[in-house]
């Protein structure tokens, strides 16, 4: 089995997996990275959602050997302390319900607020559109993606 050299959460980290296992399963099962929830295993919910190279992809979809060298971010790296903003806006407005879908929804409202720091309405749905929620929290969702923004 070939051997890759991931860099995630800015440590580097040797795994020896077939080269078409999902980073997915390698986050979780290989590095115990287990904030990145699977859902559907076929890019359709979210919430196995994380950072490369700072864009909000989902890591079900991706094959280890597509993301030798670029920098991955789980939500166990997106801030020191669990204090990002848009962590701390999902404190205050208590998103969550069951908590399953959260980690990625939380990585998708980061990555949305990197690149537009002050998105409106439609902006904010059009982003957060593929993250599907059973709880449906999405209302608390966005009013803490607008409280992140401000
Ligand atoms: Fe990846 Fe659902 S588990 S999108």
């Amino acid at each position: 089995m070939p051997t890759y050299n991931l860099t995630i959460n800015n440590q580097t980290h040797t795994v020896e997996v077939d080269s078409d296992t999902p980073l997915l399963w390698v986050l979780r099962d290989h590095i115990n990275l287990v904030g990145t929830k699977y859902g559907c295993g076929i890019g359709q919910c979210g919430s196995c959602t994380v950072h490369v190279e700072g864009n909000a992809v989902r890591s079900c979809m991706l094959q280890v050997s597509q993301v030798v060298g670029m920098n991955i971010t789980t939500i166990e790296g997106l801030s020191a302390e669990g204090d990002h903003p848009v962590q701390k806006a999902w404190l205050e407005h208590d998103v969550p319900q069951c908590g399953y879908c959260q980690s990625g929804q939380i990585m998708t409202a980061a990555a949305l607020l990197k690149n537009n720091p002050n998105p409106s309405d439609r902006e904010i749905d059009a982003a957060m559109n593929g993250n599907i929620c059973r709880c449906g929290t999405y209302v608390r969702i966005k009013e803490a993606i607008k409280t992140a923004s401000k």
